[in-house]
């Protein structure tokens, strides 16, 4: 019987890991998956996470089991930053449950909004590939809508007009910030509109947060999803950690929802541990225990946000770095300027991609995505001229 299964090819992205492994040039650039580098190439360990780790190893009595919902004491650590200091609970209406990863909680937002009756859930295009294979593997209709003009600006009116014609049965997912893959997020004011939008529609609001602290700042970059919250009844969260403490295989992500009432909370949540108890049993522990250990420290949650904002200022560098490169060939670097987190989209035509691949050992998505803190002082000279060498 399983003979019947038909090959499917390797995720993309995730293939390309291995590929820029497997090269033997030694100035290969890998501007695939998104992981921070350091201006030596390096993903390390965060100090914090070390120290946390250290304490872990020396207080935990035990590991047996916890719950579908993980640590709820991780979970409810991450509030005031996520929802903000003065009310991060907006009185009573948002509680939340560990999941592995923010793909994990994507999964489980979007199943959760499923079993509450979306069949449909419009979406910014381009978008995480992820997001259309977990609404696919759902059985989920997307709508899709421009995320952005080819200027390198946010496409407000095409998400207006999605909001504004998305009825009930429906939600609108969108990324709080450091877009992915294009970097491109909204402005405040624009986020402004949006959350007036949604507070006029019937559909449901679906905030993906993976990058939180990696565009302007933890604060800053919660502009979004806060106003997207003020003005709406009801919403799902999907939140990452694995870039903002670097803990990308220990999967430590968690899952919101904010409803109407704080009475309906029960419920609802009765029904998220349901859908998480199917699909992984409960999270993985380390990481999300190690977290909670930093917020809970004044000296270590210090020295996270001090490690989070050195990250944020190199990627900074280097995209004024490559703005003020201007062009390289025929493609324009300027916007890459106003841009932010990790990656940004160059407009790249397949051939150029496998050029820049074959010729020149620099790995990137086949979107045209770049994740800009592969690029260092040791290569991103090579990185231009190579770019206006395929381009020319
Ligand atoms: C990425 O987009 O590179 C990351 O979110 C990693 C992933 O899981 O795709």
């Amino acid at each position: 019987m399983l003979d019947r299964l038909a090959p499917q090819a390797p995720d993309a992205l995730l293939a390309l890991i291995k590929m820029h492994r497997d090269d033997p040039r030694t100035d290969k650039i890998d501007l695939g998956v998104g992981v921070y580098r350091t201006g030596q190439g390096d993903t390390p360990v965060f100090a914090a996470i070390k120290a946390a780790e250290r304490r872990l190893v020396d207080e935990q009595d035990s590991k047996s089991y916890l719950g579908p919902e993980g640590d709820m004491g991780f979970v409810e650590a991450l509030m005031p930053y996520v929802f903000g200091e003065a009310n991060p609970t907006m009185g009573g209406r948002i509680e939340g449950m560990q999941t592995p990863g923010g793909t994990g909680a994507v999964r489980l937002a979007t199943a959760l909004a499923k079993a509450a009756g979306v069949t449909r859930v419009h979406m910014g295009t381009p978008s995480w590939p992820n997001h259309a294979q977990i609404l696919a593997d759902l059985d989920l209709e997307v709508a899709g809508f421009s995320h952005a003009c080819p200027d390198g600006t946010a496409d407000l009116d095409a998400v207006l007009s999605a909001i504004r014609g998305a009825g009930e049965g429906e939600a609108v997912l969108l990324h709080g910030c450091c877009h992915n893959p294009t970097g491109i997020d909204y402005t405040p004011e624009q986020w402004d509109a949006i959350a007036a939008a949604l507070a006029e529609s019937r559909a449901l609001p679906i905030v993906d947060v993976a990058y939180q602290g990696l565009g302007h700042g933890m604060e800053e970059d919660a502009y979004g999803l806060r106003a997207v919250l003020a003005a709406v009844p009801e919403a799902l969260v999907a939140y990452s950690c694995d870039k903002n403490f670097g803990l990308y295989r220990d999967r430590v992500g968690a899952f919101y929802v904010m409803a109407a009432e704080g009475g309906q909370l029960p419920a609802i949540l009765s029904n998220a541990a349901a859908l998480a108890r199917a699909n992984w049993s409960m999270p993985p522990d380390h990481g999300a225990a190690a977290v909670r250990l930093i917020l809970r420290d004044p000296d270590l949650t210090a020295q996270w946000l001090d490690e989070l904002d050195t990250m944020r200022t190199r990627m900074r560098q280097v995209r004024d770095r490559l703005a003020g490169a201007g062009t390289a060939g025929s493609v324009d670097l300027t916007p890459l300027g106003i841009q932010n987190g990790l990656f940004s989209v160059l407009p790249l035509s397949k051939d150029q991609i496998a050029a820049l691949r074959e010729d020149h050992a620099i790995y990137m998505a086949g979107s045209g995505r770049i994740n800009v803190a592969g690029l260092t002082e040791a290569n991103i000279d090579k990185f231009i001229r190579a770019l206006a060498e395929v381009t020319a």
